[in-house]
């Protein structure tokens, strides 16, 4: 059997724009040794868009409605989760998730709890922000066509149902991987979030079942919008099917569901993998043949 390294770098990219995303993912996806182990390949990935300022994830990240910046990551391999929820201040969100999943009897740290977390084992403090960041904030608080107002209507507004989905569709590029090696899955996932959002909002990529799941049966990892994907507990869904119809169909199938929302999924499982969004979405992929 063949092993894969599969990534994305976010739905809600313009059509256009995929085939030089398509580019640049596989060109990350070729630049990672497979070795032996499927973490560290994908993890490895994840890393690298957490450092191109050009994905919302790591450094790049989008910011949150008060102009800070919380970022979400995780890590899945069969029968073991790590994530953190809403760290700031360090370069790779992605490389504490696995900490937290190999050096603590826990799942998931959130907030300062991440952070000190983060210190103890020596990751430096980073300023994640960029111009890119700050100005797409700025285009998001003038959208709302009242920026003098109090802050409070403006969350008011943001929290409207109908008014969150509008400012998140073209806003929400999540990275994520998921491999297969030696047969043995595993899956990262590294978010700046669904610009605009309030401090304090965590979206699916740290949720286990939400944005990422990995099981006996496959790696699956999301992107979109977090809330639609968590209430849908998309990535656990899609695992169970597998095996049931063709991995596509299963992607196109859960996919589907989400008709206002941008959605997007990879996934690898034992001899299938595939990717499916209904909107733009770049991909990258590295398959070594082992036969
Ligand atoms: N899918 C990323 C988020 O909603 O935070």
């Amino acid at each position: 059997m063949s092993n894969i390294l599969l990534l994305h770098g976010g739905v809600g990219i313009e059509n256009s724009l995929v085939d030089n995303a398509n580019r640049k993912l596989d060109s990350i996806a070729h630049s990672v040794i497979m070795g032996s182990d499927p973490l560290d390949a994908a993890v490895k990935a994840v890393v690298i868009m957490e450092d191109d300022p050009d994905f919302n994830a790591g450094t790049g990240s989008v910011m949150r409605i008060d102009g800070s910046i919380q970022m979400d990551a995780s890590v899945a391999i069969p029968g073991r989760f790590g994530s953190v929820l809403a760290i700031e201040s360090v370069k790779n969100p992605v490389l504490v998730a696995r900490d937290v999943m190999e050096l603590t009897p826990h799942t998931m740290l959130a907030g300062d709890g991440a952070v000190k977390f983060a210190r103890m084992l020596g990751y430096h403090e980073h300023n994640p922000s960029t111009e890119k960041a700050r100005n797409r904030l700025k285009t998001a608080l003038d959208s709302l066509n009242d920026p003098k107002s109090e802050s409070h209507s403006k969350y008011s507004k943001l929290m409207s149902r109908t008014d969150f989905a509008t400012f998140l569709k073209d806003s929400c590029d999540t990275v994520g991987a998921v491999s297969r090696i030696n047969d043995r899955f595993a899956a990262a996932v590294s978010t700046g979030g669904a610009s605009p959002m309030l401090r304090g909002r965590i979206g699916d990529s740290p949720i286990f079942g939400s944005g990422i799941y990995v099981g006996e049966k496959g790696a699956v990892v999301a992107t979109g919008i977090g809330e639609d994907i968590s209430r849908r507990l998309l990535c656990f869904r899609i695992h169970e099917k597998i095996g049931t119809k063709p991995l596509q169909e299963i992607m196109e199938e859960e996919v589907g569901f989400f008709k206002d929302v941008i959605a997007g999924v990879i996934a690898v499982s034992a001899d299938e993998h595939g990717y499916f969004a209904n909107k733009g979405m770049g991909i990258g992929l590295k398959i070594e043949n082992m036969d």
